[in-house]
């Protein structure tokens, strides 16, 4: 079936990019969270965004004007999937949370409506139970900011139709996207892992003592040539996720991840980064 209509859930950092980046390349596309506000935000960010695009001479009035039409924020479930080819969950990365929603949207869809998770880290078969056809379900992971970066992962588990991640690959062509398509499940899929070996030995460097989160990013940026650092990174990011998926991990083995503490630290002073102004590093001061 071909995508036209797409619902993303969570107008968070991630789900609101995903969005208007799907409306931007013509397809009709509708963000719901459960919380209005967060569609309030939504709405004003998008305003702004296209704002910026003219300003800046990256996309003519008419194309602004067709990305309007095609963008839309609801604020009732029902209505915002009703239509949808394709919902995209992007809302927190907290299992059980997800698991509530796919079960609380899976009588709301109409037939064939595929279902899409950008979850970080979980693979689509954790909800395989909680949808009702799983052959509609994969993971679909867009990578930050998702207006930007072009890399995707679909990921097909054993329960995935074949024909299902074909059409998710499709939309992820006609929005610009390079997706890759895995045909072998495995959590965190391909960046994230092995982004993962080396955030794990940063962290264990800092836990012990022997560098500066800051000599760390120094480290990968000047030395290795990466964009940003592991702590840089996850201000963009969010240190917010990064800390729930730590704190999952804790309960989860029992053993507490290294940089557990200074994670949380920030986290509980709502230091989050990029997004509140603050995180590893100060962005209040240009
Ligand atoms: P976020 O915290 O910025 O946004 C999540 C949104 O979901 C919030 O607006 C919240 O109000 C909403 N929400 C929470 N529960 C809900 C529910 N039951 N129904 C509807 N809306 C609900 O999170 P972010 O960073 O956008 O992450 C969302 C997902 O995307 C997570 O699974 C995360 O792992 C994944 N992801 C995040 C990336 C990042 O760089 N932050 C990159 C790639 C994937």
């Amino acid at each position: 079936m071909a995508i036209k209509n797409v619902t993303v859930i969570g107008g968070g950092l991630m789900g609101r990019q995903i969005a208007l980046n799907s409306a931007i390349y013509g397809y009709k596309a509708v963000v719901y969270d459960k919380f209005p506000e967060v569609l309030d935000k939504v709405s004003a960010w998008a305003e702004e965004y296209l704002a910026g695009r003219i300003a800046k001479g990256r996309m003519t009035e008419a194309q602004v004007a067709a990305t309007k039409a095609n963008f839309s924020v609801e604020k009732d479930l029902a209505t915002a999937v009703k239509d949808a080819d394709l919902i995209i969950e992007a809302i927190v990365e907290v299992q059980e949370v997800k698991s509530a929603f796919f079960r609380e949207v899976g009588p709301l869809l109409k037939k064939g409506c595929i279902i899409a998770t950008n979850s970080s880290y979980m693979c689509s078969s954790l909800f395989k139970d909680d949808v009702p056809d799983a052959s509609l379900l994969c993971n679909c992971h867009f990578y930050n900011p998702a207006l930007v970066m072009k890399f995707v992962e679909v990921v097909q588990g054993e329960h995935t139709a074949e024909s299902t991640a074909a059409a998710v690959m499709e939309y992820c062509k006609n929005t610009g996207k390079h997706a890759i398509w895995m045909k072998k499940e495995i959590p965190g899929f391909a960046a994230n892992r092995i982004i993962a070996v080396i955030n794990k030995e940063a962290k264990w460097l800092v836990q012990n003592g022997y560098l500066t989160y800051q000599d760390i990013d120094l480290a990968c940026e000047e030395g290795l040539g990466h964009p940003m650092g592991p702590f840089r990174l996850a201000d963009l990011t969010g240190i917010n996720l990064s800390f729930t998926m730590m704190d999952a991990e804790y309960k989860r083995t029992g053993v507490k991840p290294d940089c557990y503490d200074l994670f949380k630290e920030k986290y509980d002073a709502g230091d989050y980064g990029r997004s509140t102004g603050k995180g590893f590093y100060d962005y209040t001061k240009k």
